[in-house]
């Protein structure tokens, strides 16, 4: 019983003529009625049920296989508070807009409500919001993805709080397709995609976008982080939060497995994308994954790169545009065993191997529960969260961006996430592998402007009087063959190592222009036959390439004017004097 709540389900369902209503308690048997539905509808082909048991392929539209950054709006009442990082649109233009594109667009289809809790049940962390659909993929999605149904209800009770989302496929038109967000009324409205981060809008959309302008007001933060507990030998777990572009390795690192030599070593994983974090009594900054599953990039995952993630996907799993073997089992590039000699690619074609094509999409992914993951940690509901130690900025970066190192204060640090650069990958669309600043991996999904956004930082730091120490990664550096230099994987743990030795205070590393790198021998190498040159050009801090980042960091921020905090600016001066 919520009449605000049901005044709105029933505008809605007015002006969208859906044919019927239908409110989703997130049962068995309501998935099972779904589910067949969309079999029936060949929306879904169950797979293999020997091997994937409980487990559907899906295809989207072949023109809407990722996140439409150029199609997502910030319609905040002024242009300037959703910042140089948004696309805006004056609020009334856009409602003018989407009530015309939304009118009847239901007609023939069965609307359904969707409550949700984004955080664990009963933590005074989470939040609820209800997303209006005409999707039963969606649904289906959304009920893996978040705590959906019944339990969401009644968390919200009568409560007003609740952020509102309307979402239609329309006719998968990308020409009508639109992602609005009204962050002062913490709204957001969808239309015309069935993928992902457009379509699922507990995710990017709130968690994310509407989420980071509740954090600016309620002074937290919602970040675009895994959260891992790096367990060592002697049993103590330490928590990190790490921020890396889309598609750029949160999911791996998060379920990470250490190789054979690292006895008693263990990640935990608490998240895999989202992280809310707040300041805790205790001055430290503690951390809720706010997801309840893992929608993850298929192509390249195996037992080699991700094991607990092959492990997981095994039953209960969405999997959508991927590739589909004869004998129904996902099939993408890079995951274990031979090649098909013929399979059905993400468009549904016939396809055979070493032809042009690929047979997943790059952007392909599971969906699955988080309960599947054999690593989850054991904090995963715990509704205080994890006290965060480390927190990792990272990216996609062929040059410049040494193995790690560790900046010098959280003002610095701040910097080192305000100025993160990275190649583009294929979770949006448009070019891939074109670099572009990605201030704390959070260009796409900061629902404001990113000054104000940094400033924002630069204040939670004030308030925190154990802040985590704050570092950066690159797996991606190449080396003169066009080779990844680093192995990656389960062996990012010798890095973890070195960041945690660094928080215990007991890790080497030596000053340079950019911050502290790990001293020679300081990350262990052992067995991992790379030649001296390799890790010499893996740690190097290269003063011209330097400059030439420091010239560009200075265009970057030129473009936040008046809204750039002065401390960012102090830091680029600073990183510029030192640099020589
Ligand atoms: P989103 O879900 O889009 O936010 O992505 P993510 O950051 O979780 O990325 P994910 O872990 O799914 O990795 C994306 C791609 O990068 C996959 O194809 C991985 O195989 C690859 N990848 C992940 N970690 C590494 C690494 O350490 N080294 C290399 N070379 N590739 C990696
Ligand atoms: C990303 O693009 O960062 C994702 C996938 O995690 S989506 O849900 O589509 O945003
Ligand atoms: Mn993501």
């Amino acid at each position: 019983m919520n009449p605000t709540l049901e005044k709105w389900v029933a505008e809605i369902a007015a002006h969208t003529h859906a044919d019927r209503v239908h409110w989703c308690d997130g049962s068995e048997a309501e998935n099972r009625r779904l589910t067949a539905e969309m079999v029936q509808a060949g929306t879904f082909i169950p797979l293999n049920e020997k091997l994937y048991p409980g487990s559907y392929y899906s295809r989207s539209h072949a023109s809407d296989v990722a996140r439409t950054e150029h199609l997502t709006f910030i319609c905040s009442k002024s242009k300037d508070d959703a910042g140089p990082n948004n696309n805006w649109m004056d609020p009334a233009a856009a409602r003018t807009r989407l009530n015309q594109q939304f009118a009847g667009c239901m007609k023939g289809r069965t609307m359904y409500v969707v409550p949700y809790c984004m955080g664990p049940l009963g933590s005074k962390l989470s939040k609820i919001g209800i997303e209006i659909t005409d999707s039963p993929y969606v649904v289906a999605n959304m009920r893996i993805m978040t705590r959906m149904g019944k339990a969401a209800l009644d968390q919200l009770g009568a409560s007003t709080d609740f952020c509102r989302g309307v979402h239609s496929l329309g006719q998968l038109d990308p020409e009508t397709r639109i992602i609005a967000h009204f962050p002062e009324s913490r709204e957001i409205w969808s239309f015309g995609s069935g993928y992902g981060g457009n379509a699922l809008l507990g995710k990017k959309c709130f968690a994310l976008r509407i989420a980071s302008v509740q954090g600016r007001d309620e002074m937290w933060l919602a970040e675009h982080m895994l959260i891992l507990g790096l367990e060592s030998p002697t049993g103590q777990v330490t928590y990190m939060a790490a921020a890396f572009p889309s598609a750029c390795g949160k999911t791996n690192l998060a379920m990470l497995v250490p190789p054979e030599r690292f006895k008693g070593w263990k990640v935990w994983t608490v998240g895999d994308d989202i992280a809310w974090m707040r300041v805790g009594k205790d001055g430290r900054l503690w951390a809720i994954n706010p997801e309840a599953g893992f929608f993850g990039v298929a192509p390249g995952t195996s037992s080699k790169t991700n094991p607990n993630a092959m492990q997981m996907v095994k039953k209960n799993t969405i999997f959508t545009n991927v590739a589909l073997t004869d004998d129904l089992c996902p099939w993408w590039e890079g995951i274990d065993g031979p090649v098909p000699a013929h399979a059905k690619d993400w468009r549904g074609q016939d396809w055979k191997p070493n032809g042009p094509d690929k047979a997943a999409h790059p952007n392909s992914r599971f969906t699955v529960p988080a309960q599947n993951c054999a690593g989850l940690s054991p904090k995963f509901e715990d509704p205080e969260g994890v006290p965060i130690s480390a927190i990792i900025f990272g990216g996609r970066r062929a040059k410049t961006a040494p193995l790690v190192y560790e900046s010098r204060s959280w003002n610095h640090g701040v910097f080192v996430g305000a100025s993160m650069a990275s190649e583009t990958t294929a979770a949006a669309i448009g070019a891939v592998g074109v670099v572009r600043r990605d201030p704390m991996a959070m260009l796409p999904f900061c629902g404001y402007n990113m000054g104000d956004y940094f400033g924002h930082w630069v204040k939670m730091g004030k308030n925190l009087t154990q802040p985590p120490k704050i570092f950066h990664v690159n797996w991606f550096k190449t080396g003169a063959d066009g080779k990844f230099l680093w192995p990656g994987f389960g062996d990012n743990l010798r890095v973890l190592q070195w960041i945690l030795a660094r928080v215990e205070g007991r890790g080497e590393g030596q000053d340079t222009a950019i911050g502290a790198i790990p001293t020679p021998g300081a990350v262990d190498m052992g067995g991992l036959n790379l030649a001296d040159h390799s890790v010499q050009e893996l740690l190097e801090v290269n003063r011209a390439h330097w400059q030439e980042e420091a010239a560009g960091i200075g265009e970057h921020f030129a473009k936040f004017g008046a809204r750039l905090p002065a401390e960012m600016a102090q830091e680029l001066a600073a990183l510029k004097s030192r640099l020589g």
